[in-house]
């Protein structure tokens, strides 16, 4: 039993390489991943060195990278993407390459491939665009409003009419924002707790009254492998934490716990096209028995206590990295 698990070596597909060691040891693993400025092989230690791990460095949109990582593939994770909406406003071309076009590179491949019992496109609930109230159901309209969730509804819908064109069984998930360890310290939960451990100011974007849905990086796991089991192919189905919070509560809560005060709360100008708020309805999900099981208070402590613990890991991501620095230089220097 192989599983291909591309973008194994960012934040959520390090987690879930891990998750799935860790439920089927006897399951052999083949990572695919680029090694973006995003994704990192330490991420993976304590299982790169374990019975059936294979490592694959190259990219989803190569078509002989992918036929190497996903011969002999029973199912297919594609959680290989970029992924920080601020860098789309720059470079939104990287965005469509590897969200769109490396999703059809694997998509081919996986028509090709014998014994293929599931390919899951792992997608967003930013394709939904910014909901204003109520929750997104999977049949609503997509309303994608910036180039990073728009080149994620191009991967998923892509993804569905290979379901529906050729049977290829296909699941896509759309998940809210994900919090916990090995996140790339440019998204908001891991830049404002490193910034307050440094005395840094965590720049807030707007009035700070936009609303994310945190989901614990672990339960976002639990949800894709119960899904290999009981998920039905042709289906979308969103996972969400059930935590939604204003980044101007969450800002102070990170705050609080790191133990600074809330005068490093610098307000900056807001992003572009920042849609105000995310809200799934994952019924869909629940009725096939699975359900959030981290709480909110204790994944945050635990994650601020993760990244106090690991500053060997952010800090020369930060410090000595020129992908974090030139971004952070070009995209804050308003600020
Ligand atoms: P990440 O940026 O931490 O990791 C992305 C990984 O993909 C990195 O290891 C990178 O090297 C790799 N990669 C990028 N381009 C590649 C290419 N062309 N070929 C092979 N590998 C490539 O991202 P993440 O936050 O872990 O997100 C993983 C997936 O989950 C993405 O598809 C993202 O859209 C989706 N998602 C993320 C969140 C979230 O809150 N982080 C929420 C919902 C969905
Ligand atoms: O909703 C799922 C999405 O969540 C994923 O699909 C994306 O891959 C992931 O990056 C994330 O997107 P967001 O744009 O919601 O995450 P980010 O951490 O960049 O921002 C979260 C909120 O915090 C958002 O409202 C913008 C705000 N923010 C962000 C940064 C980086 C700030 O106020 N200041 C900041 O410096």
């Amino acid at each position: 039993m192989r599983i291909l698990i591309t973008g194994g070596a960012g934040f959520i597909g390090s987690n879930f390489v891990r998750h799935i060691a860790d439920i089927h040891p006897d399951w052999e693993i083949t990572v695919l991943d680029k090694l973006t400025y995003a994704g990192r092989l330490e991420n993976l230690e304590g299982v790169r060195d374990g019975k059936g791990f294979q490592f694959v460095h190259g990219d989803i949109a190569d078509p002989a990278a992918v036929s190497k990582a996903m011969a002999g593939c029973r199912y297919v994770v594609n959680f290989a993407a970029e992924t920080h909406v601020d860098r789309s406003l720059y470079d939104a071309g990287s965005f469509i390459q590897t969200d769109v076009y490396g999703a059809f590179v694997l998509l081919e491949e996986a028509r090709r491939t014998k014994d293929l019992e599931l390919f899951v496109q792992i997608s967003t609930d930013e394709v939904y665009g910014s909901v204003e109230s109520g929750s997104s159901t999977e049949t609503d309209p997509l309303m994608p409003r910036n180039p990073y969730s728009a080149s994620k509804a191009g991967g998923d819908r892509l993804a569905y009419s290979y379901f529906a064109t050729y049977k290829l069984p296909v699941i896509v998930t759309r998940a809210s924002n994900n919090y916990g360890p090995y996140q790339f310290p440019e998204k908001v939960i891991p830049l404002f707790i490193t910034h307050a451990i440094e005395d840094r100011p965590v720049p807030l974007y707007g009035d700070g009254l936009n609303v994310r849905d945190w989901l614990h990086v672990d339960d976002h796991c639990r949800a894709v492998s119960h899904l290999l089991d009981k998920g039905v192919p042709g289906e979308t189905y969103n996972i969400g934490g059930g935590n939604e919070v204003k980044n101007i509560d969450l800002t102070k809560r990170i705050l609080a716990l790191v133990g600074k005060p809330e005068s490093l709360i610098q307000p900056v100008a807001d992003r572009p096209g920042h849609d105000r708020r995310y809200s799934l309805d994952c019924a869909k999900l629940r009725g096939l028995g699975w359900k959030p099981v981290e709480s909110f208070d204790e994944g945050l402590r635990h994650t601020v206590d993760w990244y106090r613990s690991h500053d060997g890991w952010w800090r020369p991501l930060k410090e000595a990295n020129p992908a974090f620095r030139e971004h952070y230089e070009r995209h804050y220097k308003k600020a």
